[in-house]
Formats: C-alpha cells, structure tokens, sequence
C-alpha cells in the first residue's frame, strides 16, 4: 500500500480498498467528533466506498450486530442492532425502524486502491 503523496493533509489513510469487499465488512476506525470519541466504520456498496460515525440516529448506540457487521442479511441496508432500524449504505438516510435521522456522514476517497478519510472541523483524527 503507497499512499498518495500529492494529497491534501486532511486526508487520512484508512485502508486498503480491497479490504472493503461488496456488502461485506466494514472497516472500523476511531476519530474524535466535535471533540468526542468515537467510533466509525467504512464499507463497500454498489461498488463505491462509504463511511459512518458508528452511532445511530434513535440511541446513541454502535449499529454493528457482530464486530465490523452492519449489512442486512441480503446485503441491501444497514441495519442497527439495537432494535433494527434500517438505513441505506450509500446515503445514511434512515428508511425504516425508529431511526430518527440519517447516520452521520464521513467523506471518503478512494485513490490508486486506497481509502482515505476526510479530516476537518467536525472530524478529526484520535490520538495515536
Ligand atoms: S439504537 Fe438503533 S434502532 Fe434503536
């Protein structure tokens, strides 16, 4: 893996994008948000990368029903663990179960086979 070395420095080196397999698991990462911990993940759909902070819009609580899991069984929609409110991968957009919102969105590249998060004011890398 040799990242880009033109790039902006607010881009972060996530992975490999071959890692992130259609409908298969996500890639988990850490950043702070507004100030806080948290948890985030990226994965595959329809062929294009998509990243989320990994907190639903009915609880404050992580999606994943098993570790770097978030895919309904078809593959189709995200699903959240706690009490399976569903939202499209590609947008966020909360599409049916309590959900009160769309996830929260992290911008994301892909580049020469390698993903990279956008760091900024609302998102900023965790303390290695
Ligand atoms: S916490 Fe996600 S559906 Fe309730």
């Amino acid at each position: 893996m040799k990242p880009s070395t033109d790039l902006d420095p607010c881009w972060q080196l996530l992975c490999a994008g071959e890692s992130l397999q259609e409908g298969g698991l996500a890639r988990s990462f850490e950043l702070l948000h507004q100030g806080r911990p948290c948890r985030a993940f990226a994965l595959r759909h329809q062929g294009r990368v998509q990243a989320y902070l990994n907190r639903c819009s009915h609880v404050a609580l992580e999606l994943d029903w098993l570790p770097d899991r978030f895919f309904d069984a078809a593959g189709q929609y995200l699903v959240c663990a706690a009490h399976g409110a569903l939202f499209l991968p590609d947008t966020g957009a909360c599409i049916g179960g309590p959900g009160r919102g769309p996830l929260v969105k992290i911008p994301l590249l892909e580049r020469d086979g390698i993903v990279y998060w956008q760091s900024g004011q609302d998102f900023v890398p965790a303390a290695t």
